[in-house]
């Protein structure tokens, strides 16, 4: 069926593949040794490293048909490598707002706009008149009556530029991620299976602007401070859920950036592609690549535990490492304060002391802190001693997720001691991004391919040899250039 879609060439190409594929076993490895003949090719040698667990259900040749079947063959395997640099140009984007945001949040910015207008919004005030308009809703608010009664008109045009910037900067966030993103889905520089990452993404961006209001919101109603008996500031879970919101779409884009970046190298470069996929299927690289995976997780939960000091400001507390106070960790009674508890019968005492009590929460960023430092010396350990089986570049993100880590650890500490200044917080706040950047580079370098790439490269490489193959070949590596 297939062969009547196609020209003769790329007929070649799925009878290719499809040899490849059911030469293979489920969760086997083919015989290094092993070879398939084409029509266009007289022999493709299989590399050790082509293991098609996932396409043993037939899934992936279910795509490729049905892709084939709707003419959209051009697009089936790989993306544009235009796609890959803006992702990534668009996670840095990311990466910029989250550093205002804290920015915002360590000037005391972030609730001087008490208003949230989606498009009218963008316009600031543009006159006397519409800046004394603007200044007495302020007032209205319980962070003026509280807090900045004495501030001036001046001093409220500082914090209002700073929210309606980070504002701002999230709107052009969206339109340089949508825009893009209609524009490569349909003029076909993006794969199916990129589109669908896209399609995610986007929802994520929209949602985080609902978030961002749903957090200011928890600063601006008397009610809701009352009831967590807070001063004028936004509620730690709904900061922590921006942060980690923030930092799941600057993972989701850099990820999917990276990832076709990368294959879009391979594409060009299919003898280069072969020699690192035997690298990375390796079966001894399989502990590292869960090891890659556990520090991503883990540094992003230290993070989150970071979210939840910033948001309780627990900084202010406990100034010393590593004691805390006079010992090593505060009393018991104090760790677990009867006073957060809210039900009668104390059930929710654990839970509460965990989120809500300053002391116990700072505690936690330590313990979580301390245990992503010693893990990434560990596995950096791990990785020296096994030097010649990992691929260079994942060796050398290792080396430099030590460095950051270390720096982190550092930068946090002096956070802390000094009291929480502007530039010592800010500079932590991004060395997480730096770090959580770093995890995620190295788990991405120790990931194996795609099956629809390990065809393609294959398939490419079959071609430099004999100078022949089929038209979704040259459209593959169109894409690349
Ligand atoms: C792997 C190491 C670490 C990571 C990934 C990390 C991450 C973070 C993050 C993401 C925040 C929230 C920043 C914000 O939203 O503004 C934060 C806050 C904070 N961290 Fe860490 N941290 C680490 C180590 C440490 C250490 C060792 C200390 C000191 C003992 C520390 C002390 C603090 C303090 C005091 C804050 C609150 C700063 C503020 O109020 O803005 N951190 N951390």
């Amino acid at each position: 069926m297939l062969r009547s879609v196609f020209t003769k060439s790329a007929s070649n190409f799925f009878a290719t593949s499809r040899t490849a594929l059911f030469n293979s076993t489920r969760s086997t490895f083919v015989n290094p040794t092993a070879s398939i003949k084409t029509k266009w090719l007289t022999k493709i040698p299989i590399q050790k490293s082509i293991s098609v667990r996932s396409f043993s259900n037939g899934a992936i040749l279910k795509q490729v048909q049905n892709t084939a079947k709707n003419g959209q063959a051009k697009n089936l395997l790989n993306s544009s490598k235009w796609v890959g640099y803006w992702l990534v140009g668009t996670s840095g984007l990311v990466f910029g707002i989250v550093v205002l945001g804290g920015l915002t949040r360590l000037t005391e910015s972030g609730l001087s706009i008490t208003e949230w207008k989606p498009v009218t919004g963008t316009i600031p005030p543009l006159n006397q008149k519409e800046w004394e308009e603007e200044f007495a809703k302020y007032k209205e608010s319980p962070e003026f009556k509280q807090l900045n009664s004495h501030i001036s008109l001046d001093e409220f045009k500082f914090i209002f530029f700073m929210e309606w910037v980070h504002r701002l900067w999230g709107r052009a966030i969206g339109a340089i991620f949508v825009l893009p993103a209609i524009y490569f889905a349909t003029a076909k520089k993006s794969s199916p299976h990129v589109n669908r990452r896209l399609f995610g993404l986007a929802c994520l961006l929209g949602l985080q602007g609902f978030i961002g209001w749903w957090m200011v919101k928890s600063g601006l109603d008397q009610e809701q401070l009352d009831e967590r008996k807070s001063k004028p500031t936004v509620s730690q879970y709904r900061l922590t859920t921006h942060l980690g919101a923030a930092f799941l779409l600057y993972m989701g884009m850099l990820w999917t950036g990276l990832e076709i970046l990368r294959e879009s190298k391979w594409v060009k470069d299919p003898n280069y592609a072969l020699k690192l996929f035997s690298k990375l299927d390796n079966p001894a690289l399989k502990p590292l690549r869960g090891l890659s995976l556990g520090l991503l997780g883990l540094t992003f939960a230290t993070a989150m535990t970071g979210g939840l000091v910033a948001g309780l400001d627990a900084g202010l507390i406990y100034n010393t490492f590593p004691h805390m106070g006079d010992d090593w960790i505060p009393s018991k009674r104090e760790l677990m304060d009867k006073n957060f508890a809210r039900k009668k019968d104390q059930s929710d005492l654990i839970w509460r002391n965990m989120l809500e009590n300053p002391t116990t929460v700072q505690l936690n960023h330590r313990i979580f802190a301390t245990s992503t430092f010693f893990a990434v010396l560990a596995v950096h350990m791990y990785c020296n001693k096994r030097k010649n089986l990992i691929p260079r570049n994942a060796l050398k993100s290792m080396h430099s997720m030590m460095g950051i880590v270390t720096l982190q650890l550092g930068l946090g500490i002096a956070t802390l001691i000094y009291l929480v200044p502007v530039s010592l917080a800010s500079l932590h706040q991004a060395g997480a991004i730096a770090l959580l950047t770093n995890a995620l580079v190295f788990a991405s370098q120790l990931r194996k391919p795609r099956v629809p790439m390990r065809i393609l490269i294959g398939g490419l490489f079959s071609k430099q040899q004999t100078q022949n193959g089929s038209k979704i070949l040259s459209a593959a590596s169109k894409l690349a250039k």
